[in-house]
């Protein structure tokens, strides 16, 4: 199978071009490195299955001769984030709306065949006060003027752009709403918490929490998450649905800290800072994010197999043997 990878130098980019070099496919990456890194594919540049253009989605020139190429396209490339997104704004809204917009009209002139997977994201479910979300569940925005939302809007403008080219002309699309997703090649450089809290307990600097460390999150190893996508993208019946992709255990910020400090074997102290510290301006942060993954199921059969102290041990051991 011939595959493009929009932003696949990027942390579940990158994972799911070696899986799928592992099965055999061959694998086109497009990123422009704007937050991926040449690191995360280097070794997959030993293989003849696997070609790389350092571009952007806006503007690059081959995007259309890749697209009828290609059988399977996952739609990764995004401004991703709260770090990103409050540096450069205006990037996020060309990168994931006319980005998303220029790819779906060029798939609709070139190859209408081609099996398609948008990334979307949870925040979409933006203050909606539940703990646990179904894809049914309403979509809640607040006035708001922190530049932190046009994220989870440009993602929602996302689906609606894969939603109307699902209806016409009738593209083979999946839409999945990710979760908090861990693993391999997630750098703490942007700010993701289990990367952070990794290193700095590996060092026994104190764990950065941020607010008092009451909210929860779930956390899906990446090895399920591109498990997921590859099904979900292979189902007939997920075209032109949105699903919930992650893992439904739930765990406090707080207690993620203990148990990376517990898993390392660290001496490190808890530290805790305001939103406001920590990028610069205050904002209400999402208490809950766990998903509820029947629709998955139904539609794939699938369920996450890796536990979070699984996916922890795996990643406290490959920083050990960097280090
Ligand atoms: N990681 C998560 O927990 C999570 C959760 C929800 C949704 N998602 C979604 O999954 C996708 C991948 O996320 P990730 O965590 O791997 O993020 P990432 O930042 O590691 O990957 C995004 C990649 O896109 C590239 N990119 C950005 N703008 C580009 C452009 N204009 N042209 C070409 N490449 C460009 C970046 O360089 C980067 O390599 C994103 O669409 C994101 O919204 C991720």
């Amino acid at each position: 199978m011939n595959i493009l990878i929009t932003g696949g130098a990027g942390f579940i980019g990158s994972n799911l071009a070696a899986y799928h070099i592992a099965q055999g496919d061959s694998v086109f990456v497009v990123d422009d490195f704007s937050s991926g890194s040449i690191k995360n594919i280097v070794l997959l540049q030993n293989s003849r299955n696997f070609q790389f253009a350092k571009a952007d989605i806006l503007v690059w020139d081959k995007l259309n001769e890749v697209t009828a190429w290609s059988d399977r396209i996952y739609h990764m490339a995004a401004i991703v984030g709260v770090k990103n997104v409050l540096a450069d704004p205006r990037a996020v809204l060309a990168t994931n709306i006319t980005g998303t917009e220029r790819l779906f009209r060029i798939i609709s002139e070139e190859n209408q065949q081609v099996q398609i997977l948008l990334a979307s994201t949870s925040e979409v479910y933006g203050f909606n006060p539940k703990s646990s979300f179904i894809e049914s569940d309403d979509i809640i925005f607040k006035e708001s003027k922190s530049l932190r939302w046009c994220y989870a809007i440009t993602k929602l403008a996302d689906e609606y752009i894969a939603l109307a080219y699902a209806i016409n002309p009738g593209l083979k699309v999946a839409i999945a709403r990710l979760f908090n997703t861990i693993g391999p090649n997630q750098t703490q450089k942007h700010g993701w918490v289990v990367p952070s809290f990794i290193n700095q307990a590996m060092r026994n600097e104190s764990i950065t929490i941020y607010g008092d460390g009451s909210q929860t999150r779930s956390f899906c190893d990446v090895r399920d998450m591109i498990q997921a996508l590859d099904l979900l993208v292979s189902t007939p019946a997920s075209y032109g649905e949105v699903v919930n992709v992650g893992n439904n255990h739930e765990i406090s910020i707080l207690d993620l800290a203990y148990l990376v400090k517990d898993r390392v074997g660290s001496q490190s102290e808890m530290k805790f800072i305001s939103y406001k510290d920590a990028y610069g301006i205050q904002f209400d942060d999402i208490f809950h994010r766990r998903p509820i993954l029947s629709k998955l199921k139904q539609l794939t059969g699938f369920t996450p197999q890796w536990t979070l102290t699984e996916t922890l041990d795996f990643l406290i051991q490959m920083e050990r043997k960097r280090s």
